[in-house]
């Protein structure tokens, strides 16, 4: 049945000719050899906005601030429609930036016979928004009216920092109703994912000489009893998003060879499937804590995301790694998570994205964005009803 639409669709209006791909191909390409290293993203927003604006798409620039990051380079998201933001329903959306370092722009052929791109940002994110960018464009050619409809948000930041999406939450057109987000996910429409925060188990002690270690209290000892202590804590589940897991990542401690330790410090990671202060609220009341080890939250915790998916179309999955989407806070529009390309490769050197996959992103933007405006695809509520559940368990405790 879908296959069949699909080859309807192939045959009509939104057919991908030689020249469309070529233009997808294209435009990728030039996003990847514009570097954008998150923290520094302006080279590949100058190029992009320019490129919105020849294709006819009035752009807004919003200067994204932020007081750690040296005011000299010049930081901006990029909001596009075609006629006024008023009308704009859904926004297509991803992120401009990538993790460096920068890997250079390389068309191959595989063993297979596949055309296949490398490069920094080929999936992640760069080629979601050149799919995305063409399939507004063949909606745009298709069908004039449906196009101003749509809207282009593309934002940085979100390799760790998150500044870009939540600056954007002041300036989201009025009567959005759609949100959709593009991340490497197969083309699986992605109904969540966890949430991540991180707290320090500072071991405290007391110096001594290290021939008489009987005077001092070892805070490295003290902290290695703690961190063993933590296998055993019992962390919340989630029905849809599974186990919370943690895991130590950095661990420091002593200043020398011959001195008792008064100072230890390991950082955990925690990958919650529940609100963030569920977890900590359980971590807080594990007994972790003593007269020499205190627990303490450090970094901005973020929740557990919900999503939103469509009925009757693409597989559904839940994903293990985060987005910025805890930041996008409008209260009424449907959230939505598809794009193309393995997550896989992303952040790798080797990070690449197949020709076919590219295009067939397209067709399903396509599919996406037509279905929704016209009425034939329909969101799924039983997530916005997980959410609902996730807040109760929240307005319990
Ligand atoms: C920002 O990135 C560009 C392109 O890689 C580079 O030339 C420039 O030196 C970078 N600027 C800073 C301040 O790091």
């Amino acid at each position: 049945m879908r296959i069949l639409n699909i080859l309807n669709l192939l045959g009509t209006a939104y057919a991908i000719t030689e020249q469309v791909s070529q233009e997808l191909l294209d435009l990728h390409k030039n996003l990847i050899l514009n570097p954008s290293i998150t923290r520094n993203e302006t080279l590949a927003v100058d190029f992009l906005s320019t490129y919105l604006q020849s294709k006819g798409w009035n752009v807004e620039l919003q200067d994204v601030i932020n007081k750690d990051i040296n005011p000299d380079i010049k930081r901006q998201n990029i909001f596009a429609y075609l006629n006024d933001p008023q009308d704009v329903k859904m926004i297509l959306n991803s992120h401009t930036d990538v993790v460096p370092p920068y890997v250079d722009y390389h068309y191959t052929t595989d063993e297979q016979g596949r055309d296949v791109i490398y490069g920094r940002g080929a999936n992640d994110a760069k080629g979601q928004i050149a799919a995305q960018i063409t399939a507004a464009q063949q909606v745009r050619s298709a069908d004039p009216e449906m196009s101003k409809s749509i809207g282009l948000l593309y934002d940085l930041g979100e390799e760790g920092i998150f500044d870009g999406a939540k600056h954007a939450q002041d300036n989201l057109p009025p009567n959005l109703e759609y949100f959709i987000v593009g991340e490497p996910t197969q083309l699986e429409m992605i109904s969540g994912h966890k949430g991540n925060m991180g707290f320090e188990i500072r071991a405290k002690g007391l110096a001594a000489h290290s021939s008489s270690p009987h005077w001092g209290v070892n805070a490295i000892e003290k902290l290695s009893e703690a961190i063993l202590k933590l296998e055993s804590v019992s962390l919340p589940h989630d029905e849809l998003l599974g186990d919370t897991t943690m895991a130590v990542t950095k661990i420091s401690g002593g200043t020398a060879m011959n001195k008792v330790p008064d100072e230890a410090v390991a950082y955990v990671n925690v990958r919650t499937s529940v609100p963030t202060d569920v977890t900590w609220q359980v971590l807080t009341e594990t007994g972790l804590e003593s007269e020499w080890i205190e627990i303490v939250l450090v970094d901005e915790p973020h929740n557990p995301v919900i999503l939103d998916t469509v009925d009757n179309w693409r597989p559904v999955q839940t994903m293990p790694f985060g987005t910025d989407l805890f930041a996008w806070k409008h209260p009424t529009a449907k959230k939505m998570l598809i794009g193309c390309g393995s997550v896989s490769s992303a952040h790798k050197l080797d990070e690449h994205i197949y020709k076919d996959e590219l295009v067939e992103g397209v067709d399903v933007y396509v599919e996406l964005i037509t279905g929704l405006l016209e009425g034939t695809l329909k969101t799924s509520t039983t997530k916005q009803e997980q959410a609902e559940q996730h807040k109760h368990v929240k307005d319990e405790l």
